[in-house]
């Protein structure tokens, strides 16, 4: 631990479970001093206790993104304890899968949005007044392979990982020359509660075999982006290969996609290890 971020002041949103929870606690160990946001007030302050635990300083603010009022108390009651913040990582998010055809498809594109990106530019929006005051800062969009690179049945929740793409691209050109960085992370899937509801057989075929990520080797890397200033990171690298097919071509993209779902293809690039999400997410208690 090198103390870049003994400190620093990190509010994580989302925090309650899964990446969120791992990110707060990745930032506790470095030193930094942790701001929990999410709904659900005693997963909070279990995280909290956790967060305690490492020796690390904790305000934990039960918090709607969605809802303005509960975003501006965030952001008050942050500055009121801390008087500043350096990192801002907007995680918090849901995700359903289903096809375009499917008689949801409008409500799951209308929610996801609220929660996965009006909630995030409005939180971030919050924050930049007073990073911009600092003259430093961080803001990390947590999007997603899907980001980048849409798949069948996951439409809607690729459309909003593309939109939060897109608003941290944007966000990091306007903030050159302020001191305020953004990094944007793009991971595959990952053994949290996010898909926990959904049926194995409802997922598009690669993720059925596929090995997730675990939520600390996310944390790790929001971590590792915020301390080098990295713009994107997609996680795991090999999925840089999907992404670069993208950019060339859709039909290479496809290609490459529907490689994906021979397993011995994705074992190859290290993506099917045999435990499966599922696997993974069976063998975990349920925080929801
Ligand atoms: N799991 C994956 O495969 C994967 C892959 C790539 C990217 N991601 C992204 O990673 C982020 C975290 O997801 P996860 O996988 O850790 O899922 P998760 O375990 O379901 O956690 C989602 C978190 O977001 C919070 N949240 C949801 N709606 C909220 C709202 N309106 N206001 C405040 N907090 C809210 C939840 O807490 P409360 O319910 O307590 O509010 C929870 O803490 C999401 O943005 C997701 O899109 C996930």
């Amino acid at each position: 631990m090198d103390g870049y971020f003994r400190s620093t002041v990190v509010v994580v949103t989302g925090a309650s479970r899964g990446i969120g929870r791992s990110t707060a606690l990745e930032f506790a160990r470095r030193g930094a001093r942790v701001v929990l946001a999410a709904r659900t007030a005693d997963r909070l302050a279990h995280v909290a206790d956790e967060v305690r635990a490492l020796g690390a300083e904790v305000l934990a603010v039960p918090t709607d993104v969605t809802a303005p009022d509960s975003v501006r108390a965030l952001v008050a009651g942050t500055v009121g304890r801390f008087g500043r913040i350096d990192v801002l990582v907007n995680n918090a998010g849901i995700g359903k899968v289903g096809a375009a055809e499917s008689a949801t498809f409008d409500d799951d594109v209308h929610q996801t949005l609220r929660a996965s990106l009006f909630g995030m530019i409005d939180v971030t929006r919050a924050v930049l007044p007073i990073m911009r005051r600092q003259g430093s800062g961080t803001v990390v969009g947590m999007s997603s392979v899907m980001g980048r690179k849409a798949f069948a049945r996951f439409g809607s929740y690729a459309i909003v990982m593309h939109a939060v793409s897109a608003f941290s691209d944007s966000l990091r050109q306007e903030l050159a020359g302020s001191g305020v960085r953004v990094s944007v992370i793009h991971p595959a899937l990952t053994a949290t509660d996010l898909l926990r509801d959904t049926d194995e057989a409802e997922m598009p075929p690669p993720f059925r075999h596929m090995t997730p990520l675990s939520a600390d080797d996310v944390a790790r890397a929001v971590v590792r982006a915020v301390r080098r200033g990295r713009r994107r990171v997609v996680l795991p690298r090999t999925a840089s290969i999907l992404l670069l097919a993208e950019a060339f071509s859709p039909r290479l993209g496809d290609l490459v996609a529907t490689a994906l779902t021979k397993r011995p293809v994705a074992r190859m690039l290290g993506m099917s290890r045999g435990t499966t999400y599922h696997d993974a997410i069976l063998s975990l208690p349920a925080t929801g």
